[in-house]
């Protein structure tokens, strides 16, 4: 691919902008030399304005969502693509988040822009645990655990039981549950199930893949390693 497509192509500008950077020289080598629109270069060489150019294609992060940004490109109020720099938002292939966390939820949040990769993530067959931190407005009955791993519950206007799920008591209105699907609201309606509510929900890892040291709000792209702990089963720690 042409270095003009290949830079217009991560946002940063259409292809007559991207055309104007090369002219004014703004598009070099990591030797400074300055490059030319046809030039067919290593992605790792070339900086932009002195900086690295962004990843390529095949990008996937993960952001710790905070609360009250909602998982679309388009919202009234905040989105998670406010927290990405500009350009990320009009990258071709689109960068996607992987699944969707509610306004309200906070937690590991992922993005991509491998199409594959996303449908291998959400796959029921990929049977990835996605890992919740609840705490609840009320007691815990005692029998949640029994009713979550069941595989017979049937959340509200649904035909589908719910696939089973663990849960772990951690204090008297304090739980994590570990699941394999993703259906909407699914935390909150299953509690509501119960007859309880979610007061606050995180979540706190996708297979093996916790959230560490990344603060609400911050991001990073994930190597090759960090993607394959997705599919690995979850730490002992979570378990
Ligand atoms: N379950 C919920 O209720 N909300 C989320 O954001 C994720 C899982």
């Amino acid at each position: 691919m042409k270095l003009v497509k290949l830079i217009a192509n991560l946002g940063y500008g259409s292809r007559k902008d991207v055309a104007w950077m090369f002219r004014e020289g703004r598009i070099t080598d990591v030797d400074g030399e300055v490059l030319y629109a046809d030039d067919k270069l290593e992605h790792a060489r070339i900086l932009v304005d002195g900086e690295p150019l962004d990843p390529p294609p095949g990008l996937v992060l993960m952001m710790h969502k905070p609360l009250g940004v909602t998982c679309s490109r388009k919202d009234a109020g905040r989105v998670v693509y406010d927290l990405l720099p500009p350009r990320y938002r009009v990258r071709e292939p689109a960068l996607s988040t992987v699944g969707r966390l509610d306004r309200d939820t906070a937690g590991l949040l992922l993005f991509t822009d491998d199409g594959a990769l996303l449908h291998r993530i959400i796959s029921p067959r990929a049977n990835v645990a996605k890992v919740y931190e609840a705490t609840l407005a009320e007691d815990l009955r005692g029998d949640e655990a029994a009713l979550f791993a069941s595989g017979t519950l049937l959340l509200e206007s649904e035909t589908t039981p719910l696939a089973p799920a663990a849960l772990d008591v951690l204090g008297p209105r304090h739980a994590r549950l570990v699941l394999h699907e993703g259906r909407y609201h699914q935390v909150r309606r299953m509690f509501a199930a119960t007859g309880n509510r979610v007061e606050t929900l995180q979540r706190v890892a996708i297979g093996a893949l916790t959230l560490g040291e990344l603060a609400p709000g911050a991001w990073r792209a994930l190597g090759t390693e960090d993607v394959e702990r997705i599919f690995t089963a979850m730490p002992e720690a979570l378990t």
